[in-house]
């Protein structure tokens, strides 16, 4: 009697402890069956062509209440306050959100902003060199520049940055559990509360002032909501970008000769942000949907109420868009990357983001021209939570 073969379903998600994200081998369909920690399961599409018909298509849903919602960990019985978090918002509320923050986001508000960001580098180039090499990169440089220019942005005091820093990492971790989840989701609505109570008495010239005064005073959106679409965005301002400052310092370090490329011609900057964002795509854990009707992405069919996961970092390794995907080549000019997703909810933060970069790594490496890493390599310790990153990155100069 032959052995019959039965591929067990492979446990997602598949963990992480580099810039090399791992990837399943679903051969060339790119698309197969895992099972998440909550004991379901749920498809996961790999191939880029597919993430960009699934991530455009209406017959999918983000709001995880619904039945069926691929949970990649345990949440809260009792469903955190949701109010205003559009990310997890479907038609016609998500676009009433996204309509309203888009002028906030647009390039030519966030071009006013540069001068800002860019002192804000310095600042922090100035605060690495003053805590003395070997330093850690992550708390002196990485961490603090989004984390003061989305505060700024909002109108939230910096000094209290360790509060919701703390926060943010409870909320993105995997190890957490619903009930700290739920504490720190209320901690941080709590904080806000307050601050926009005070902002409505004495308006600054920041965005949740003029959300206040142009959207609450005016009935288009009420307070708890603005409450929740700050939450959302103070949390997302905050480590996407942190994440991707750590790891693209790294990256760069471990390819000097891409560096020095950079280097002789300082006009592949933008170039290296798009190549940083697509070789590490920090969202590894890819994007949750549940299918509202039966459906098919890519001739492949998926059932009402089933889950799905567009794995972003395979579809920006994808052969057929990106030649030789897995080496890291900054002039590669590699813009159809999906490292802010696609569709409807493409990150709507990315003008702000691609700014920080930019700038961070042009101050960097122009300001601390022998930067180099203190510690080997191989010991470097990665923060493998919903957003992917390093821990500590230890440079000297
Ligand atoms: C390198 C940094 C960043 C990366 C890689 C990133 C990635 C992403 C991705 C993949 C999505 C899509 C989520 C989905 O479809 O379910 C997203 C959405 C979003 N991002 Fe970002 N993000 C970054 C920075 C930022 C910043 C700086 C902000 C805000 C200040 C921000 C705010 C948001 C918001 C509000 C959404 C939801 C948009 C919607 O649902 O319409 N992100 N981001």
């Amino acid at each position: 009697m032959s052995d019959t073969l039965v591929t067990p379903i492979p446990a997602y998600p598949f963990g992480n402890d580099g810039p090399e994200p791992r990837l399943p081998d679903f051969g060339q369909e790119g698309v197969g069956r895992v099972r998440l920690p909550t004991g379901q399961e749920a498809w996961l599409f790999t191939r880029h062509e597919h993430l960009r018909e699934l991530l455009r298509s209406p017959d999918f849903s983000s709001d995880f209440s619904r039945p069926g919602f691929p949970q990649i960990r345990p949440m809260p019985k009792e469903a955190p306050q949701r109010d205003g978090s559009f990310i997890r918002m479907d038609p016609p509320e998500h676009t009433r959100f996204r309509r309203m923050l888009t002028p906030e986001f647009m390039i030519k508000h966030i071009r006013t902003l540069e001068p800002l960001i860019r002192q804000t580098v310095l600042g922090a180039l100035e605060s690495l060199r003053a805590a003395g090499k070997p330093a850690d990169l992550v708390e002196h440089f990485a961490m603090p520049v989004p984390s003061m220019v989305i505060c700024h942005l909002l109108g939230v005091p910096y000094a209290d940055h360790e509060f919701f820093q703390q926060r943010s990492r409870v909320l993105l971790a995997w190890a957490s559990t619903p009930e700290q989840v739920q504490t720190v989701i209320e901690e941080l609505r709590e904080y806000l509360v307050r601050l926009i109570a005070e902002k409505r008495r004495n308006p600054g010239d920041d965005m949740i002032s003029r959300l206040a005064a142009e959207r609450v005073e005016t009935g288009e959106m009420t307070e708890r909501e603005l409450v929740g679409l700050s939450v959302l965005l103070l949390v997302a301002g905050h480590e996407t970008t942190a994440n991707m400052i750590g790891l693209s310092t790294l990256v760069m370090l471990q390819h000097p000769a891409q560096l020095e490329r950079l280097r002789q011609d300082p006009a592949l900057i933008d170039d290296t942000v798009e190549e940083l964002l697509r070789y590490l795509t920090i969202v590894r854990t890819g994007l949750t949907r549940v299918a509202v009707r039966d459906t098919t992405v890519g001739g492949h069919r998926v059932g009402a109420g089933e889950g799905v996961i567009g794995l972003l970092s395979a579809a920006n390794r994808d052969e057929d868009v990106f030649t030789d995907a897995e080496r890291f080549d900054l002039a590669r000019g590699s813009h159809q990357h999906m490292a802010f997703g696609f569709g409807i909810h493409q990150c709507i933060g990315q003008p702000l983001a691609r700014a920080e970069l930019r700038i961070a790594l042009q101050e960097l490496f122009n300001g601390l021209p022998e930067l180099a890493l203190a510690v080997d390599p191989s010991t470097v310790e990665f923060r493998d939570a919903v957003v992917f990153g390093v821990r500590r990155l230890e440079v000297t100069w």
